[in-house]
């Protein structure tokens, strides 16, 4: 590949990757990772919620937390994550990619009733990425996978909630499409993760390759 390195410019690359339980975030993330270095790329795999201590309290209360209160310790989370660790990253010229990131923040609170203005004027403040990759699938081919795997939370457990997600995602995508994001969408329904994560590294890298002369 002849393209420059992103690292070689003065700031990384901000590229988060959501979409539906199921669809292949973390596995994608995983390989997405190991195509950017070997192209050359200096990479820093993050996630939310965080490992910092807002990720821990959002990991601890989950369960028991909902609404606003929880919307608001997951963007909380979301801010300080930014700070402590996007950012410094991508300062270093680093590729930065977050297993979920401000679309699953306007859409897991709709599963407790959030009225979705209220995500986004909630987020509205957290650094836009430079790329944000979402994952579609059908609630079919997401619900067959999470049977296969086990439910891991609340938002998980009710009959049908792969149809409502996939709803709500389809909505948010939306949303940020309206506001102007970069978004990618990738179809996840038949192809698999290692397809994925390499259909996404082409894009990219010709989406912030430089203008040529
Ligand atoms: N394209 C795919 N085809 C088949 N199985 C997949 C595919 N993508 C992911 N999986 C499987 O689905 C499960 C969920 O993947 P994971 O990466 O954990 O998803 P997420 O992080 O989006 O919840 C895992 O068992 C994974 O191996
Ligand atoms: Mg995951």
């Amino acid at each position: 590949m002849s393209l420059r390195p992103f690292s070689e410019r003065q700031r990384g690359r901000f590229v988060s990757v959501d979409g539906p339980s199921g669809a292949g975030k973390s596995t994608i993330v995983r390989h997405l990772a190991q195509l950017l270095v070997a192209a050359g790329e200096d990479v820093h795999v993050t996630a939310e919620p965080s490992t910092g201590p807002i990720g821990a309290l959002c990991r601890e209360l989950t369960e028991t937390t909902t609404r606003h209160a929880l919307a608001c310790l997951y963007a909380a989370d979301r801010y300080h994550h930014l700070e402590a660790e996007v950012r410094p990253n991508l300062e270093a010229g680093r590729v930065v990619l977050s297993d979920r990131y401000i679309p699953s923040g306007l859409v897991m609170q709709r599963f407790d009733g959030i009225d979705p203005m209220f995500l986004w004027r909630l987020n509205a403040e957290a650094d836009r990425p430079d790329l944000a990759v979402i994952l579609e699938a059908d609630p079919e081919v997401i619900s067959e996978r999470l049977r296969e795997r086990g439910p891991h939370n609340r938002f998980q457990l009710s009959s049908g909630s792969s149809h409502a997600e996939v709803h709500f995602y389809r909505q948010a995508t939306e949303r940020l499409i309206q506001a102007g994001y970069d978004v990618l969408r990738v179809d996840v329904n038949r192809r698999p993760p290692e397809r994925s994560a390499a259909l996404i590294r082409d894009r990219l890298l010709a989406f912030f390759a430089p203008a040529a002369g």
